[in-house]
């Protein structure tokens, strides 16, 4: 197994695994400290049937269910289909996933720790480029940039992020075409509370926990002068010093850590360009 560090903030190739074949405990632990390590990882030419993933997922943890199951396989209910693909003039997966920057499901109380996602189908424009590359900004970098009397400001402040908040935003962007939430989902998508500075679970390492769009208050400041705050850190973390862009390949396989990274799906690509992907995801903890 050998690592390549993407040279940016963040990001890594893992050469050497065949994800579909059987892992030893020492490379089990070896991908994930690279993931605690690099943030985001990626393995290509992977050949990785759904059930597979699954196990792969809980081979970092406990496989968790997306928020929504609309989406998701009915035999393997942890795989969630992401896609613009449609058939008989409906949506086969997730169409309007990660179009704004954001850490996976930041609205619950218990958000994923990490998010996998097998490259099943992938868009090509005419001249055979592929389209529709993820962009991972290292929030924790961000935070490590931060001038001291920001970090000192933001000690012990809190944000609340909502998941109508989120997709409000995103449709006032033309990039969201999800149905309200029903009244059940409402009730379970209720907006939370999270800390603005959160700890790696893993590494201790701080990272800036916040998103313009879907946080929409910060207890004890002023609305005006919270949506500036968020606004701008949200700017910091996006920085162009942050990021690192994942060109995507058919077969790639890549696992990213939200508990330290954001990170945006450009939507630069459209029918009859066909993309699928299937995702899962890695149980987390309390945000702390
Ligand atoms: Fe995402």
């Amino acid at each position: 197994m050998e690592i390549l560090p993407s040279g940016d903030a963040c990001g890594a190739e893992i050469r050497g695994v065949d994800l579909a074949g059987p892992l030893d405990e020492a490379t089990r632990a070896a991908i994930l400290q690279a993931l605690v390590a690099h943030g985001m990882i990626v393995f290509r030419d992977q050949d990785v049937p759904a059930t597979r993933q699954v196990e792969l997922t809980e081979m970092l943890g406990e496989a968790d269910l997306y928020s929504l199951s609309e989406y998701c396989l009915a035999d393997q209910p942890e795989v969630l289909l992401v896609s613009n693909i449609q058939e008989d003039g409906r949506n086969i997966g997730l169409a309007d996933a990660g179009t704004t920057w954001h850490t996976d499901s930041s609205y619950l109380e218990i958000p994923p720790f990490a998010t996998l996602l097998h490259a099943i189908e992938v868009p090509v424009d005419g001249e055979g480029r592929v389209l529709g590359d993820t962009l991972f900004a290292s929030a924790a970098m961000a935070y490590d940039l931060l001038e001291p009397d920001l970090k000192q400001r933001l000690d012990g402040l809190q944000a609340i992020h909502s998941y109508e908040a989120k997709h409000r935003a995103r449709a006032r962007l033309g990039r969201s075409d999800r149905n309200p939430p029903k009244a059940e989902e409402s009730e379970r998508l209720a907006p939370v509370l999270h800390p603005i500075v959160r700890r790696h679970p893993v590494s201790g390492r701080p990272a800036l926990f916040v998103t313009a769009g879907e946080c929409t208050a910060i207890p004890g400041i002023e609305e005006a002068e919270a949506l500036a705050l968020i606004d701008r850190l949200t700017m910091l973390v996006t920085d162009g010093r942050t990021i690192h862009r994942h060109h995507w390949r058919r077969g790639d396989f890549v696992v990213w850590d939200n508990c330290q990274l954001q990170h945006l799906a450009i939507k630069d690509y459209a029918l009859p360009q066909r993309r699928l992907m299937h995702r899962t995801q890695v149980k987390g903890t309390k945000p702390a």
